[in-house]
């Protein structure tokens, strides 16, 4: 009696072996993978990928400025079939999500780019690798037939950079994606106290936490050195010796950056061009009168200048002046499917993660990455029911809405 009691009431879940899929059994949310990501990184390496400029005043707002908007939800209208299926480019994708490009991948989890564009390839999404990034141009096509965009910064070296949009076109690259809010390295000051260096240095004054974290260190240890994949062999810039990222980037990259560079730019490239860091309804028009195929809205992810609008503010009135002549991807804060269907309902094409998929890769490997993309999706499709559009096409302005406290422009 007691045991057919018991045997009703005690359901065991079977041991999963693999020890990635294990950590991912208790997670329901990014924010738990984040809280994962923070267990397993060093404390620096954590800083580096959580953190944002100055106050973290605009990391903050990014992510706030979506929980305040509301949802006005439309009932009865037949969510028997809810189809998530956006367009980017001009392309029709499962879901109009982007990888957004993030420098030194590897140092959330070995596996680093080849992981997060092997993901968005067997979702059918398109990865963007960084200029900075820890894989080359080569090695990304290596391992993902999917669409794929570079992100340059620009180099004071122009050959440097010719050679490297070449490269990323004959390696099978689409579309370029000018990262324009970088004119100086933003003041991530979790970074100046821990005095961070990229790769992160393992010697004694990192040995404590080394102890502390001794699967990271381990795979970090066993893994090959890490590097500015895309020009790497070349010793001074190539990022093989610990270098302060600010001093690196602000020495290397080109501050007088100007439209003419981004005309330059397109003159080299055949694909699609997109311009990524734009915050004003003043540089999306000129964007648009450029000719550009699309503008990434985007403050960094809080990282550059910290008194910056939240990105998910800025949608609505830029698609007001440019919706329709041009892509407009909302970059910044997005941490569920919810956050996707609002963007879109506002007048975004398509949105961009970051740090998203970081944590997801930090948690649980390449496997994280596959959880939070199959996340954003099915809750993307859920608000989608729940506010009562069966496809992004009837998704519109008036299912948001912004209670008057909120901190937003529209
Ligand atoms: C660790 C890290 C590294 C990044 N590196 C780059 C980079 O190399 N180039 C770039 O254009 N943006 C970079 N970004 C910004 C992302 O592309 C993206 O704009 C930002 O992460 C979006 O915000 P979210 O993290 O809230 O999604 C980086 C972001 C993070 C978190």
């Amino acid at each position: 009696m007691v045991i057919d009691t018991l045997r009703s009431v005690l359901q065991f879940r079977r041991f999963e072996l693999d020890a990635a899929r294990r950590r991912l059994q208790g997670v329901a949310s990014v924010e738990d993978l984040r809280r994962i990501a923070r267990r397993r990184l060093p404390g620096g390496v954590f800083d580096y990928i959580d953190g944002g400029a100055e106050d973290e005043v605009a990391l903050d707002r990014n992510t706030r400025a979506f929980r305040e908007l509301e949802f006005v939800p439309r009932v009865l209208r037949d969510m028997g079939s809810v189809d998530t299926t956006g367009t980017i480019l001009g392309r029709q994708v499962p879901l109009p999500l982007i990888l957004a490009p993030t420098g030194f991948t590897r140092v959330a989890d070995p596996a680093g780019e080849l992981a997060a564009a092997r993901a968005a390839d067997r979702a059918g999404l398109p990865y963007a690798l960084s200029t900075m990034g820890t894989r080359s141009v080569e090695e990304v096509a290596a391992v993902s037939e999917g669409s794929k965009w570079f992100q340059v910064y620009v180099w004071r070296d122009r050959g440097l950079l010719a050679e490297m949009i070449q490269r990323a076109a004959a390696a099978g690259f689409e579309v370029l994606c000018i990262t324009v809010d970088a004119a100086m390295l933003g003041r991530r000051e979790r970074d100046v106290r821990r005095g961070f260096t990229l790769p992160p240095k393992l010697g004694l004054d990192t040995l404590m936490e080394a102890m502390i974290r001794p699967g990271w260190s381990l795979r970090f240890a066993r893994s090959e050195p890490i590097s500015f994949a895309n020009v790497a062999g070349n010793t001074h810039i190539d990022g093989s010796t610990a270098v302060d990222l600010a001093a690196f980037m602000n020495s290397q990259f080109d501050p007088t950056l100007s439209w003419d560079d981004v005309e330059w730019m397109r003159s080299e490239w055949a694909g699609p061009v997109l311009i990524k860091g734009v915050q004003s309804v003043a540089d999306a028009v000129i964007a648009r009168d450029q000719g550009l195929n699309g503008v990434v809205l985007s403050n960094h992810g809080g990282r550059q200048l910290d008194s910056a609008p939240a990105v998910i503010d800025l949608v609505a009135p830029v698609a007001s002046k440019v919706g329709g002549d041009l892509d407009i991807v909302c970059d910044g804060g997005i941490r569920r499917g919810g956050d996707i269907v609002k963007a879109l309902s506002l007048g975004a094409t398509s949105c961009m993660i970051g740090r998203a998929y970081l944590y997801g890769l930090a948690a649980a490997g390449e496997e994280g990455v596959d959880w939070v993309i199959e996340h954003l999706r099915t809750g993307m499709q859920r608000d989608m029911a729940l506010v009562g559009a069966s496809s992004v096409a009837e998704l519109s302005p008036e299912l948001v809405h912004r209670p008057r406290s909120g901190s937003g422009q529209t």
